[in-house]
């Protein structure tokens, strides 16, 4: 009996099959482990349910790591990353950070909407009793582990990026482990990564977050194309890891984006003098319908063999009288569609938002505020919170801000605190300032 980092999805139950599947048992013998209290059981619904708790606490007490570990592979179709220096779970969260927020500038008096400067582990710590299971969307960007100082247009220091490799990981895995306590069961995390890393990140992402609750690999154009002599092809994009805390329960708004003009004309090669450019679709459907209305006989006209017709037919004479079925010189009736009724196309996971260069903007790797508003529109609600623990320029909050969202912005870097009061005063935006200051 030793402890272990057992993980599986954040799940409250699991019926007896479950428990059945996992151990690689009978039903039968489940419920022998329930008669004889070796293991618990509520009633929910009529049915036996057996409290993920107690479920791991009876696996710890029946098992050795490598049990476990293999258990948790198999169920939550996982990988464990393995590198030196991972710290147990249960340390992470236990971690006592000594300390407290010393507030700095009070400029309203809202709950949230606040600017803290500090390590972001050490004020997460501190802010869970007030966010946990609070925050609707986290987007972060944080450093790509690459080893580099990065500077403002006045080569001042704004961060620098020094962990990397297992040590930028372990880094990452306290972070994000702290960032599912933050998030509601509607939230969603994106986080923001470069191609070097982005794949190992997945992988501790699967471990934190579930495997089952990954939603999106976002292919991220964020660059010209480039033309450099190395063996290589360009490499214009970078990726965002889209998360969610519960699979199917997640904000989503699913923003249509609109046509570009190419795609307009293209789908809607025709113009109608007064409702604009258009196509035509065809009235009827395949499938017949004995009986129905739709396979009647209509303006002196049968759909055609093996269809019937996609309207009433009381439907298709009010857009005939309205003018909005086009007749071919042959007699075919077809439906009028105008691009101005169009919905807007999906969006898919590759976009194209390009970062200003350093001489536009005032923090080294800002990131394009049309891309936060992309996320903040489609994961979030307004009144939601919004968490940014990597803040840098501040474009998430301010970007939430004139979504109607609230919002808690964190980084540990002075120039990041410059950029957020000079970004937020022009855009006259109220915020709290507040630092975290260490007992230790
Ligand atoms: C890539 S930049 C974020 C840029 C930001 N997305 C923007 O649009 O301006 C990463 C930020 O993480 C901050 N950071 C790095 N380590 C941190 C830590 N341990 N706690 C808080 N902030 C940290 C850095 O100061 C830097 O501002």
């Amino acid at each position: 009996m030793q402890s272990n980092n057992y993980n599986m999805a954040s799940k409250n139950f699991l019926t007896i099959e479950e428990v059945a599947d996992t151990l690689s048992v009978t039903r039968q013998t489940v419920s022998k482990y329930i008669r004889e209290k070796e293991l618990n059981a509520v009633r929910i619904n009529k049915n036996y349910r057996i409290p993920y708790k107690d479920f791991e606490n009876f696996i710890n007490r029946n098992t050795t790591v490598s049990d476990v570990e293999t258990i948790y592979l198999k169920k939550s179709r996982n990988c464990l990353l393995g590198y030196e220096g991972r710290v147990d779970e249960n340390e992470i969260l236990n971690y006592r950070v000594n300390g407290a927020f010393q507030e700095n500038e009070i400029n309203h008096q809202l709950r949230y909407n606040k600017f803290i400067s500090g390590d972001n582990f050490s004020v997460l710590k501190h802010l869970l009793p007030n966010i946990q299971e609070k925050v609707d969307l986290i987007y972060i960007d944080p450093p790509f582990g690459t080893g580099q100082d990065y500077v403002n247009i006045n080569n001042d220091l704004a961060y620098n990026d020094t962990l990397v490799n297992h040590e930028f990981l372990e880094f990452m895995r306290k972070r994000l482990m702290l960032l599912r306590k933050c998030l509601s069961d509607q939230g969603s995390i994106y986080l923001h990564i470069d191609k070097k890393l982005g794949h190992y990140v997945k992988i501790i992402m699967d471990e934190v977050f579930g495997y089952n609750n990954f939603i999106n690999d976002i292919t991220r154009i964020k660059c010209n194309p480039k033309n450099f002599a190395r063996n290589a092809y360009g490499n214009y994009s970078d990726m965002i890891l889209f998360y969610v805390k519960n699979r199917d329960l997640n904000i989503f708004n699913d923003i249509k984006e609109p046509l570009s003009e190419e795609e307009v004309n293209n789908f809607f090669p025709k113009v109608h003098s007064r409702l604009g450019k258009y196509t035509t679709n065809p009235l009827h459907a395949p499938g017949i319908t004995i009986d129905g209305d739709t396979g009647q006989e209509w303006n002196g006209l049968k759909p055609p063999k093996g269809r019937h017709w996609r309207y009433s037919r009381e439907e298709l004479t009010r857009l005939d009288m309205e003018g909005l079925i086009e007749w071919s010189e042959t007699g075919n009736p077809r439906k009028m569609v105008f691009a101005k009724d169009h919905k807007g196309k999906k969006v898919q996971d590759v976009w194209e938002f390009k970062d200003k260069g350093l001489s536009y903007v005032n923090y080294p790797t800002q990131k394009n505020h049309d891309l936060l508003k992309r996320i903040i529109l489609n994961s979030s609600n307004e009144g939601s919170l919004v968490l940014d623990c990597f803040a840098g320029s501040g474009g998430t909050l301010l970007v939430a801000n004139r979504l109607r969202r609230q919002w808690i912005g964190i980084d540990n870097s002075l120039k990041s605190l410059e950029a957020i009061k000079e970004n937020f005063s022009k855009a006259k935006v109220k915020c709290n300032y507040f630092s975290f200051v260490s007992f230790d």
